[in-house]
């Protein structure tokens, strides 16, 4: 008599003790990402044949937003043509100069191809500048709302050094905020074109945190102590909005090279974000410790897909076509967003926005706290206002909390990635109609 494996498996009622004595303290406490809580619930009504304008998900539909045809075809060559094994865990050397090159063709900085380090995607490289950077109990100084930040801070069991974003400021990190925190921090983590919010710092800015680190580095130096790092990750600098550059640390202070990691990737820039090529800009004397953490977690990015960057970033023409599709994609769903929710606020009607400066994302303020729906439920909480919105008006949005920007603020993320434009008008209207009736 064979015996089944599955029925040796805990019944449902026994699993949760099992569980609990099988995982560390660090897994049990570990929680799952908010936003995909949220998605889920918008796909089970889609499930159900309910209509919904899905505005949760940071990521692209590909009938919206498909991957640049010339890329796509390129890959399939490359994985049709053998190119299928493993690569040097830090990229292969073409992707590597392609990427150098194209950051001092558009960027401006000039660090060689032996400063990137390439992984499969931008979160093996957010992985190890932790690793590389940060033990227990160390000082990580990053801004709320972010993107998957506090669940970082958890793993990494660090003293988060937490700065707490304000609309005033766009929902950046702003130098006071920076300098207050910075004496305690090993890493300071930025991120520009920000998710969720869709803002982006300006050069004046932007320049005045750096010069704060780098202050604090000198005098760091001269007391033979641990430097604090920047981790700036910019996977959304191709996709900034009209008349708004991308600030990037190095361009403004280069002294700070020896203390900044930028991470980057395909991503979002090519819509790519299940394809996983992703880098880190390092310093060359920090590259062993990097190179060994893609190593050992198996995080490099795949073969064909490093073969394909490789050829197209080297392609600028054809980079700069399809940047322009895309951009013009994403502005146009964003520009209806916009002028509708403004012309909402116009009307009187509880809502406020700040306007998008890079990225595919809007922040966007429902001011519904204590009101009451059509049928007499009174809102207390954002989860409320998100309910709200989702049954009433068939609008998905995800809550700034979410990103780790605790209290019901009233503020939310609307990412166009999923959005279809008439879609986007449809649940617009049914946003109107639900707010007059309140
Ligand atoms: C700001 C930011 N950084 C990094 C990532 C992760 O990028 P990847 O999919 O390349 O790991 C995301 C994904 O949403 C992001 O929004």
């Amino acid at each position: 008599m064979t015996r089944s494996p599955a029925s040796f498996l805990p019944a449902p009622e026994q699993a949760a003790a099992l569980t609990e004595r099988s995982l560390s303290p660090l897994a049990q406490g570990m929680e799952d990402s908010q936003i995909r809580a949220v998605a889920s619930q918008v796909w089970a009504l889609q499930a159900q044949g309910v209509e919904v304008c899905n505005l949760t998900i940071g990521d692209f539909v590909p009938a919206q937003f498909p991957v640049p045809k010339a890329f796509m075809e390129r890959m399939v060559r490359e994985a049709q043509a053998g190119q299928t094994n493993y690569t040097p865990s830090d990229g292969i050397p073409e992707l590597k100069k392609a990427i150098a090159d194209q950051y001092q063709r558009e960027l401006g900085i000039d660090f060689g191809p032996e400063s990137v380090v390439v992984g499969a995607g931008a979160r093996p490289l957010m992985w190890a500048t932790y690793l590389a950077f940060l033990k227990p109990g160390d000082g990580f100084a990053y801004g709320v709302p972010s993107w998957n930040t506090q669940y970082y801070d958890y793993l990494f069991q660090c003293r988060g050094l937490v700065m707490v974003g304000r609309p005033e400021a766009r929902f950046l990190p702003t130098v006071e905020q920076v300098e207050r925190v910075l004496p305690q921090a090993r890493i300071l983590a930025l991120n520009s074109p920000l998710n969720p919010t869709g803002t982006a710092y300006r050069a004046e800015e932007l320049e005045p945190v750096c010069q704060a680190l780098l202050a604090e580095n000198k005098r760091r130096e001269r007391d033979g102590r641990p430097p604090c790092m920047l981790m700036y990750d910019q996977v959304y600098w191709t996709l900034t909005g009209p008349g708004v550059a991308h600030s990037h640390p190095l361009a403004l202070v280069p002294e700070l090279a020896p203390y900044t990691v930028y991470l980057d990737a395909i991503s979002k820039s090519l819509a790519a974000t299940g394809l996983r090529v992703g880098w880190a800009v390092v310093p060359p004397h920090l590259q062993g410790a990097f190179k060994s953490v893609i190593g050992h977690m198996g995080g490099f990015a795949p073969r064909p897909e490093q073969r394909a960057a490789a050829w197209y970033l080297a392609q600028p023409e054809q980079v700069a076509a399809d940047r322009a599709v895309m951009n013009a994609g994403v502005r146009s769903r964003l520009g209806l967003l916009v002028e509708t929710i403004e012309g909402m606020r116009d009307e009187g009607l509880p809502v406020d926005l700040i306007r998008p400066e890079g990225g595919i994302y809007l922040s966007v303020r429902f001011d519904l706290h204590g009101r009451r729906t059509a049928s007499g439920q009174k809102l207390d909480t954002n989860d409320d206002i998100r309910l709200f919105l989702l049954h009433e008006a068939g609008l998905a949005v995800v809550p700034f909390q979410a990103f780790g920007l605790e209290g019901d603020t009233g503020w939310f993320r609307i990412s166009v990635g999923a959005a279809e434009p008439a879609k986007v008008i449809a649940g617009l209207e049914r946003l109107r109609t639900a707010l007059r009736g309140m």
